[in-house]
């Protein structure tokens, strides 16, 4: 079993990951589509999502939860603004 959205607002990861592409940040994403503004249990799994680009995460319990919570859901586009054009 995965969890590939937000169930609240029915937006997936892939979209997400999408407006990531275009240069959204985690907040700006949340803002627009509503995702972790509901419920809030998708929360660790969107930003999860936006750290590592996955589109789909298993189910996340005990540490790996807590790791999830503390991932930078904005670290790829940290390095993309610093990287050279
Ligand atoms: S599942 Fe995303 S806010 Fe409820």
């Amino acid at each position: 079993m995965s969890v590939d959205r937000c169930v609240c607002f029915n937006v997936s990861f892939a979209e997400m990951l999408e407006l990531r592409e275009q240069g959204l940040t985690f907040a700006e994403i949340r803002d627009q589509t509503g995702c972790c503004s509901g419920c809030g249990m998708c929360q660790p799994y969107c930003r999860l999502a936006l750290a590592t680009g996955a589109e789909s995460i298993p189910i996340l319990r005990g540490r790996d939860l807590a790791r999830a919570w503390q991932a930078d859901p904005d670290a790829g586009l940290a390095s993309r603004e610093s990287a050279p054009t």
